[in-house]
């Protein structure tokens, strides 16, 4: 578990879902070489999400390459069943979906779960349109919640503000964990997460979309810092 006595330090993770899959390895260098923190990692298995990706196997070679931490946000139905394949194929931050552990009970089996085999950052989900009162059971035995600002499954869609008062309600009930953000944050939307309350700041296409990759983690960067001082 991480320990939360202050404000967590911004985390930029690029998300490798907008990268080349032909060249993964080098886009794993490129996003290191342009300061990224964390390499956010979408795995969908076809049933949670109209949409398919890569499983533990392409996450261990990812895990060979990378010396920043794996973010592994699995947009799957059977998040338990798939914990250990994902914490041994390199899973520093691993987050599952509210939605298919749809009570507090279950929420707090997988939580058990993750930590059983050794997930270092134990993260809840949250899609667009489900409450954040959902995890109101659970939300300090995590040590991040990941509030989605777009529908998961695709990158490139239109960030949706409308979430970003499920942020200001964690913190004001003081959730001291990471509260990270996903879907549509670019140089103008992503300040907003962070004046919110969020410190872990994914992005996918404003990124890999970037002319020069360098500039856009350090502007995002200097962004959120600016946004979170006000
Ligand atoms: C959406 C994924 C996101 C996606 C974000 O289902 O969870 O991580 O890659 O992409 P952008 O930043 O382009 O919205
Ligand atoms: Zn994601």
């Amino acid at each position: 578990m991480e320990t939360h006595a202050q404000a967590h330090p911004i985390v930029i993770a690029p998300s490798l879902l907008s990268c080349d899959f032909a060249r993964i390895a080098e886009e794993v260098r490129r996003v290191e070489e342009s300061g990224g923190d964390w390499h956010h990692v979408d795995v969908m298995d076809g049933h949670f999400v109209p949409n398919l990706t890569i499983g533990p196997p392409v996450v261990a070679k990812i895990h060979a390459t990378a010396t920043r931490p794996l973010d592994v946000h699995l947009m799957i139905t059977d998040p338990d069943g798939y914990a250990e394949a994902f914490a041994k194929a390199g899973a520093h931050a691993l987050t599952f979906h509210a939605e298919v552990r749809d009570t507090t009970w279950k929420q707090r089996t997988t939580i058990a779960r993750f930590r059983d085999v050794g997930v270092e950052v134990v993260g809840i989900a949250l899609n667009p349109d489900t409450p954040v009162e959902r995890i109101a059971g659970i939300v300090d035995d995590v040590d991040l919640v990941l509030v989605m600002s777009v529908f998961p499954g695709f990158g490139g869609q239109k960030f949706m503000p409308e979430v970003l008062p499920k942020v200001e309600w964690l913190r004001a009930r003081g959730y001291t964990g990471r509260i990270e953000m996903d879907g549509g944050l670019d140089p103008e939307t992503l300040p907003r997460c962070a004046a919110a309350g969020a410190d872990t700041l994914v992005a996918g296409s404003a990124i890999f979309g970037a002319p020069d990759m360098t500039e856009r983690i350090a502007l995002l960067r200097t962004a959120a810092r600016e946004a979170r001082a006000h």
